[in-house]
């Protein structure tokens, strides 16, 4: 932190997107299906029959998406590849035209000095590939790994920054404990094995990473600060399991080669038991931790509530967003801190944070949404309050720079700065948008003014 209290003059700023909710054309120019291409198309499980069908026309309008961030003064932006246009099988035959829309995106984002931040997973696996069990399946560690590799092969010559994962939590709880997002599984036995799978593709990943490339690669969790609904020590409790679950499960095997402790009673007999092998290999260091905040857990203890024995509840006096989160800043600077405190200091970004908000239709061409940009204004407040608490984070990234494809609530959920007309793909800068880039501007500066 500077003395002036502005952000570091290296700071990344960006924006975040991922393939499946933005780009449409999932089955263009050879690509393979993915599970969200097959699950969006399933009648009942998507809200209103959405699909990623058309998206925001990103895949045709990237140049021009790639103006509008020029335009904001960003210097970063996070996107993800989508694996199945690269493999239509996922494994075995490369798709070149797949490579090509990347190879022209990265290059767009080079020529205006946008660091690319690429996520190599975002939840859209080959379907070809959950047809042989998935996450389930052990040798998708090596089907990842080759994946990687020839997007490392292809890409890392343009210096982007790499992840593997983004928010692998959200893969196995959604997509294998609950069901809303695809594959739609709902199995407490599969979801450890899933989560397994997940942390040694990762590690997988890195290491073939670590042979061939020269620039940096890391991992986006989400994380979730829990706070315990009152002092009693049933509620202390469901904290530690609640923390457990969302917090420590990946990043402990990560950082210190093991599950945590509670893990074994909280599964009970639907917790494996894992070769000892594997933990050398998830455990690989990493460059960065990229951390995805969205809001906080008010735990409470919850007996008959499967894995966590915990339940979140209820702030009466917050601001909720229409995907019903809570806003809690603090909590952004709280869970940076807990991060640099229990796996130590290595350069950390926020790689998503943004909010869903009621927005006014378009009027005299603007898009005026004051409770998103008092978000940004209160999280970046909390972002800087981290650094000058010592915290080593280099970059935020919002989510996300355009209205997009929401998963399971399709279109209904608008987190864009961009203002996005799915008839029309007219893309409309909204306030928070001219926030941003004034914020972006004058680095931190015209936060100033915020409540802080
Ligand atoms: C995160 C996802 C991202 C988006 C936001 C709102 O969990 O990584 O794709 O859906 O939530």
């Amino acid at each position: 932190m500077t003395h002036d209290n502005l952000f570091p003059t290296d700071f990344l700023w960006g924006a975040a997107t991922a393939a499946y909710q933005v780009e449409g054309s999932p089955l263009a120019d050879g690509a393979g299906p993915s599970i969200w291409h097959r699950f969006s198309h399933t009648p009942g499980l998507v809200l209103n029959g959405d699909t990623g069908d058309v998206a925001c026309d990103h895949y045709h309008r990237y140049e021009a998406d790639i103006a509008l961030m020029r335009e904001l003064g960003l210097n970063a932006y996070r996107f993800s590849v989508s694996w199945s246009r690269i493999f239509p099988e996922g494994k075995g035959r490369i798709n070149e035209k797949g490579l090509d829309f990347y190879r022209r995106l990265v290059d767009g984002l080079r020529a205006d000095g946008i660091q690319p931040l690429i996520t190599l997973f975002h939840w859209d696996l080959p379907a070809a590939l959950d047809d042989r069990g998935g996450w389930l399946n052990r040798n998708i560690a090596k089907w990842f790994a080759d994946y990687a590799t020839v997007m490392f092969r292809t890409l890392d010559d343009r210096q982007p920054m790499w992840a593997t994962l983004n928010e692998p939590w959200v893969v196995t709880d959604g997509g294998y404990l609950h069901g809303p997002l695809a594959p739609g599984h709902r199995n407490l036995f599969e979801t450890p094995i899933a989560a397994h799978n997940l942390l040694r593709a990762h590690g997988a990943a890195v290491a073939a990473y670590r042979a061939i490339g020269k620039n940096k690669i890391g991992i986006v969790v989400n994380l979730e600060p829990k706070y315990p609904a009152s002092d009693n020590d049933e509620d202390r409790q469901a904290l530690i399991r609640a923390d457990a679950y969302m917090n420590r499960q990946y990043l402990d095997p990560i950082f210190k080669g093991a599950y945590p402790n509670e893990f074994p009673s909280m599964f009970g007999e639907a917790w494996p038991s894992f070769p000892e092998s594997d933990f050398a290999d998830i455990r690989q260091p990493i460059d960065f931790l990229g951390i995805n905040y969205y809001k906080r857990g008010i735990t409470k203890d919850s007996p008959n509530t499967i894995i966590e024995r915990a339940i979140r509840v209820d702030n009466p006096r917050a601001v909720y967003t229409t995907t019903d989160w809570e806003v809690f800043p603090d909590g952004l600077t709280d869970i940076l801190l807990w991060v640099r405190e229990r796996y130590g200091k290595l350069p950390l970004y926020i790689t998503e944070n943004g909010a869903a908000f009621y927005d006014p239709p378009i009027a005299e061409g603007k898009v005026e949404d004051p409770l998103r940009v008092d978000y940004l204004r209160q999280h970046l407040l909390a972002a800087r309050e981290a650094i000058r608490r010592g915290v080593d984070l280099r970059g935020y990234c919002v989510w996300s720079l355009l209205d997009n494809f929401e998963w399971a609530l399709g279109y209904s959920k608008r987190f864009g700065i961009i203002h996005v007309d799915f008839e029309t793909q007219k893309r409309t800068m909204k306030s928070s948008a001219h926030f941003y880039k004034d914020v972006i501007r004058t680095r931190g500066g015209a936060l100033s003014g915020g409540r802080r």
